[in-house]
């Protein structure tokens, strides 16, 4: 199963980059995480017709088509989704309905130094998926709270956030293969 993890950062030191790497290293068996960068793709303008600036886009959509689930390590900025990570998608998100997002299962992560992990910038990004008709993983938030006491040197070294990370990415596995197995399955709770 491949997880694209989309980092909605930029910055070399971004703890949510380091919430995927540690995700990558903690992928349960049969899962392969690879990590996006979203430092290529330009600002979405539609009239954009410039083919060596649009080649980013179209790979980046293509990674989305491609992986079986995404997972979304979101930064919130004024309690919403950065605008690089708003920009991305909003890229990748055409044509309406039936772009890459649509019915694609999509996980979202947090990490913030605040008290609130980022759990603002997570519901919007669930509104903003669903507007893609994308798939959100009904799972409780994971947010890393307090990250800068978390995630050092880009890793997360707090085994209890490790453990529970861990059993997040079990419970996507899970839920991914299920989806694939056909509408029959029913969903067990949570
Ligand atoms: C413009 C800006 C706005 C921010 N607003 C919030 C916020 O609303 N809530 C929050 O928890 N942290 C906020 N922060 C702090 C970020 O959570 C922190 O900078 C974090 O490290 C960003 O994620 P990154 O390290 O992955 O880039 C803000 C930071 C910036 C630069």
């Amino acid at each position: 199963m491949k997880i694209l993890g989309i980092p909605g950062s930029l910055r070399r030191a971004s703890i949510n980059r380091a919430l995927l790497v540690s995700a990558r290293a903690l992928a349960p068996a049969g899962v392969e995480l690879v990590i996006d960068d979203l430092r290529p793709i330009p600002m979405y303008d539609p009239d954009l017709d410039d083919p060596a600036a649009l080649a980013p886009v179209e790979a980046f959509k293509q990674r989305i088509a491609e992986a079986d689930a995404l997972l979304i390590a979101t930064p919130e900025y004024n309690y919403g989704i950065p605008g690089v990570l708003k920009n991305a998608i909003d890229w990748a998100s055409r044509p309406a309905y039936r772009s890459v997002f649509a019915g694609k299962p999509c996980a979202i992560v947090s990490a913030s130094p605040s008290l609130m992990g980022g759990v603002r910038a997570q519901g919007q990004l669930k509104q903003v998926l669903l507007g893609m008709a994308a798939e959100v993983f009904p799972h409780p938030e994971f947010a890393v709270t307090q990250a800068g006491h978390k995630l050092h040197d880009g890793e997360l070294g707090d085994e209890p956030t490790r453990e529970h990370l861990a059993a997040l990415l079990v419970a996507l596995r899970a839920w991914v293969q299920r989806r694939q197995a056909g509408p029959s399955q029913s969903e067990p709770g949570l």
